[in-house]
């Protein structure tokens, strides 16, 4: 395993609530995404089962069975507990000792300021937010990403400003900890350690990004740094931090990767979302599949078959965007238009796409749920590293504060 530091930009991170089953949303919005991802970095992806409970502390009995499924559905649609490290956020307590230690320098304007805060707040009136779990959950989620110092974060729109609010914790929190009182000097030492070659190109790359703002040289003096084997985690630290005039950086400054992928509708229109109940989930029988789509309301202007239609203003459309190619696309357009398709001709195409999607995905899924065991000690598996990955970030982190006493 690698010791990559600052920022990590080959480690990504990143956590989904357990929530009940997925359905293609969630398949097309952050799952084909992760498992693009697992082939291109070192993966940690997490069920979030503490941010869960910020929002359903009162209902938490759903969690559970929510958890394995998920699990399922996560390797169902082909993310490889070989290559990514899969586990469960409530079993690694170094999340809980980072969040703690980590809300002792978080002024509570930063948290209050959160988009989410209030915009959540409104949404969810049915249930009690007026809490203290639900108030630090974004710092929590930023425990989450710096315990593992990961350089990537897939999110949707709605989390960049918790994934901004994780770099600017992690700027205060190196500016705060990451002073030493003889800080140049076990630089300079490090410096040395590295050989004279690379001493000396490392020297000429800080000079000419601290004297002449080179941001090339900046990320040139990186990848020396990362190349670096036989130097310690501490020293590297402090060797980055050095680069930028600061002290060491402990805490390296995440960066959000927003997932492009098209919103997926759902079966009348709005986005698809268990809350709207108008998903087809990633389990959903072929037949129910058929009948959702069957029964989905279409242009309201074509009552019978022979009334022309407009796309624009039909539901069915938005999940042809997804499904279909352009020669289908151009099909739908004059087709309805004209009054030559029918509907359910319409429809059969998304059915037998979406079909052909979750078949392989199911079958997976069938397989892996015959063998439970075999889900927990994937996940048993994943917990182990995760917590060997956090608990080096957490040695540093006491290390920093002054925590390590003996
Ligand atoms: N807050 C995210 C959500 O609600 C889930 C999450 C928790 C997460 N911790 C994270 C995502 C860390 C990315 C990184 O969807
Ligand atoms: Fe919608 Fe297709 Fe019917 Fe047109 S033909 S109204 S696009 S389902």
């Amino acid at each position: 395993m690698s010791t990559v530091l600052p920022g990590q930009p080959m480690r990504v991170l990143s956590g989904m609530r357990p929530t009940g089953r997925l359905h293609l949303g969630h398949y097309h919005g952050v799952l084909k995404n992760w498992v693009k991802l697992q082939t291109e970095y070192e993966c940690f992806f997490f069920v979030a089962d503490w941010h869960a409970l910020t929002t359903h502390y009162e209902d938490p009995q759903i969690m559970e069975e929510s958890i394995w499924d998920m699990v399922v559905d996560w390797l169902a649609a082909g993310i490889d507990p070989g290559t990514a490290t899969l586990f469960i956020q409530s079993r690694i307590l170094s999340h809980a000792e980072l969040h703690v230690l980590l809300s002792m320098v978080t002024p509570l304007s930063w948290l209050e300021r959160v988009p989410s805060y209030k915009d959540q707040q409104a949404e969810l009136k049915d249930r009690d937010l007026l809490t203290y779990g639900f108030l630090g959950y974004p710092l929590l989620q930023s425990a989450d990403i710096l315990a593992y110092r990961a350089g990537i974060v897939p999110v949707g729109e709605d989390q960049v400003a918790h994934v901004e609010l994780t770099r600017e914790i992690a700027r205060r929190f190196n500016h705060l900890y990451g002073r030493e009182p003889d800080y140049e000097n076990r630089a300079e030492e490090a410096i040395k350690k590295m050989g004279k070659k690379n001493a000396k190109l490392y020297r000429d790359l800080r000079t000419a990004y601290l004297e002449q703002g080179n941001h090339e040289a900046l990320d040139t003096a990186h990848a020396l740094l990362e190349r670096q084997k036989n130097i310690a985690l501490g020293d590297k630290e402090r060797l980055f931090g050095y680069l930028e005039g600061g002290g060491k950086i402990i805490l390296p400054e995440p960066k959000a990767l927003l997932t492009h992928a098209p919103k997926m509708p759902g079966l009348d229109g709005r986005k698809m979302s268990k809350s709207y109940n108008n998903v087809i989930s990633l389990r959903e029988p072929p037949v129910e599949v058929e009948k959702k789509f069957r029964t989905m309301p279409t242009d309201p202007a074509r009552v019978h078959r022979s009334d022309p239609g407009n796309p624009d203003k039909c539901p069915v459309w938005d999940f042809h965007l997804i499904y279909s190619d352009g020669e289908k696309k151009d099909w739908v357009q004059k087709g309805c238009r004209s009054a030559k398709i029918g509907c359910l001709e319409c429809k059969q195409v998304i059915i037998d796409a979406v079909l052909a999607e979750l078949k392989p995905i199911q079958e997976r899924a069938a397989e892996l749920s015959r063998d439970p065991l075999a889900i927990k000690n994937i996940i048993a598996d994943g917990c182990k590293r995760a917590q060997a990955t956090a608990e080096a970030t957490m040695a540093e982190v006491r290390d920093a504060i002054g925590l390590s006493y003996s």
